[in-house]
């Protein structure tokens, strides 16, 4: 089978990438490398078609969606406290190029689009775990534009037939999650800070919680997506079912590395939800999603990760 993966050189891309080259699929990659980076493709980049461009730009994606049997759609800007900051250009990656990919896919009959939603949908909900059949009520401009996604999927599938899934990610954390940026997600900041052995910053108290899924999860999440005989036009929960806070994230970083760091306690981000916690029930019972690496195991191969990559760097 023919993929096409937008955002596929970023970190949930790159790690999907892997393993459908990993299964003999013939992949396209469109991603413009605004955050993500061809070195994540390095060893599979001979087998893979690379193509530098936006999904804000229709004719770059019909082009890249030529012959495509499916398609992962991951490219956007991932970071709420950057949406907040510039909602405008948010919508105009997540919702504009969503479109894009959507009229794209339509025009090209592929056979399904899979698109990355996320648990931010929900903004607060008053109980938790949160379930599909909640309503969305986003409390920042990045869950709006993913809430707005699975609502041009979903119609895409209701007025021109086109297959579509919506995966709400549940904070997907592993190798590959880019550190070096004031958005970066929170397991990558704090794993660099213990290698560093810098201050470590939490926002808030640290009391907040999240439902941290390892990046293996998502990968077979996605393929089975695709492949789910009756899934399309669903949406589904993509966690663990388990959720931890900030600070005990942070004492276990502790065990894990071995030496104790204070954190830096700063205010609250602006559109920063509290709580989260998937139901998985759904994607359990209709795509046969099963976690495979639970937290615990999962923080301690990507802190590994991270190590080694420090060591790559002082080595060269
Ligand atoms: P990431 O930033 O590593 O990946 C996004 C990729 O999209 C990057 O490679 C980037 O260069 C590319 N991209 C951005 N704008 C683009 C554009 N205009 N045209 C083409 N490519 C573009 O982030 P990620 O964590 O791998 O997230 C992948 C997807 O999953 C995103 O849609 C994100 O919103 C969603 N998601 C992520 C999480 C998470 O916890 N990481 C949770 C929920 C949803
Ligand atoms: C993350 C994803 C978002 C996804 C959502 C779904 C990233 C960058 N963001 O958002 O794409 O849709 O999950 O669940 O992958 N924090 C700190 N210190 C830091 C960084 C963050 O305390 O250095 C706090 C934040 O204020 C927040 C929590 O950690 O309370 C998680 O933040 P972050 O990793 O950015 O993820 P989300 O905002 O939950």
């Amino acid at each position: 089978m023919r993929y096409l993966v937008t955002g596929g050189a970023g970190f949930i891309g790159s790690n999907t990438v892997d393993e459908l080259v990993r299964r003999g699929h013939s992949v396209v990659v469109l991603d413009d490398l605004s955050a993500g980076k061809e070195e994540n493709l390095t060893e599979v980049r001979s087998k893979i078609t690379f193509i530098k461009g936006s999904i804000t730009e229709l004719e770059i994606v019909q082009k890249a969606m030529l012959q495509a049997d499916y398609v992962i759609h991951l490219a956007a800007r991932a970071s709420v406290p950057r949406s907040v900051k510039d909602p405008i250009e948010t919508n105009r990656i997540n919702v504009d190029g969503t479109l894009n990919v959507l009229v794209a896919a339509r025009d090209n009959k592929v056979k399904r689009v899979v698109f990355a939603a996320s648990s931010s949908v929900y903004g607060e909900t008053p109980t938790l775990p949160k379930s599909e059949d909640m309503r969305p009520l986003p409390i920042s401009p990045y869950g709006v534009s993913k809430y707005v996604g699975e609502l041009y999927s979903q119609t895409f599938g209701r007025c021109y037939g086109l297959e579509n899934v919506c995966l709400r990610y549940f904070n997907i954390f592993g190798p590959r999650q880019d550190p070096d940026s004031p958005y970066s997600g929170v397991l990558s900041r704090f794993a660099t800070a213990f290698l560093e052995s810098t201050q470590p910053v939490v926002f808030g108290d640290g009391e907040q919680t999240r439902d941290f899924t390892y990046v293996d999860n998502a990968v077979q999440a996605n393929i089975l997506a695709c492949e789910a005989p009756s899934a399309s036009g669903g949406t589904f929960n993509i966690g663990t079912g388990r959720s931890i806070s900030l600070n005990q994230v942070l004492q276990m970083l502790q065990n894990i590395a071995g030496k104790k760091l204070a954190a830096k306690y700063e205010p609250p981000r602006e559109g920063d939800i509290r709580d989260s916690l998937a139901d998985i029930r759904r994607a359990r019972e209709t795509l046969g999603y099963e976690p495979t690496v639970m937290f615990e195991e999962g923080l301690q191969r990507t802190f590994a990760w991270y190590l080694a990559q420090s060591a790559k760097k002082v080595a060269n």
